[in-house]
């Protein structure tokens, strides 16, 4: 399956978006969260797994494209933000109509993610460390849980701050069998599927 953006997303972010993060110009690039709502809208996710939700941009933009009607894991130790975990299920729940829940865990100290079998991660979206080495470990700690239908969104593909994360993401995927779709985003995108 392949996405674009849609650009009406910033109009409906913007309820949520925290005041002194107004003028940023990644909110309204019109290549960066227009990509999240049309994977949303095209993937209508039965769960999505967030692995860096800070306050719940991407979350909400995938959330808004599949009109709520999904259930939604994030994973978030508040590196950048404290506190940013209450903020993004406030806004997670007012749109939802499945299930949040947000935790605070440091992805770096755990080696598996558990999730109850009725969560069906169709979108999982990796967007937390940005070294190689974090990027990588979060990305196995996902591949257990995707399914034949999941989407894999990895993000911060061609970030100047983080270069070679790209690559290694495509030598992970050629190590896993998975096929990869780049998106020319705000700083590169790239979706992995079965
Ligand atoms: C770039 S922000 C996520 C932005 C969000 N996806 C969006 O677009 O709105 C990265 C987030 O990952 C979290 N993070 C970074 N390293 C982490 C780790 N090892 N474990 C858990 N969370 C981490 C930070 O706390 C931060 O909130």
């Amino acid at each position: 399956m392949q996405f674009s953006s849609k650009g009406d997303i910033f109009d409906k972010l913007r309820p949520f978006i925290q005041r002194y993060e107004i003028g940023e110009s990644f909110l309204q690039h019109p290549n960066y969260y227009g990509l999240y709502y049309d994977i949303g809208m095209k993937m209508k996710p039965r769960g999505i797994l967030e692995i860096g939700v800070r306050f719940g941009y991407s979350a909400l933009s995938m959330i808004l494209g599949c009109e709520g009607k999904t259930n939604f894991i994030g994973i978030d130790a508040e590196m950048y933000n404290p506190g940013s975990n209450s903020v993004a299920t406030e806004s997670i729940k007012s749109v939802i109509k499945g299930t949040c829940s947000i935790d605070n865990i440091n992805t770096a100290h755990i080696k598996s993610i558990n999730l109850s079998h009725e969560f069906k991660p169709d979108i999982i979206h990796v967007d937390a460390c940005h070294t190689e080495l974090g990027m990588i470990h979060d990305l196995n700690l996902v591949l257990p849980h995707m399914n034949d239908h999941t989407a894999l969104i990895v993000d911060d593909m061609n970030h100047p701050g983080h270069q070679g994360l790209g690559a290694a993401c495509d030598e992970f995927a050629r190590e896993n069998g998975l096929s990869v779709d780049t998106y020319d985003s705000l700083t590169g995108t790239k979706v992995l599927t079965k």
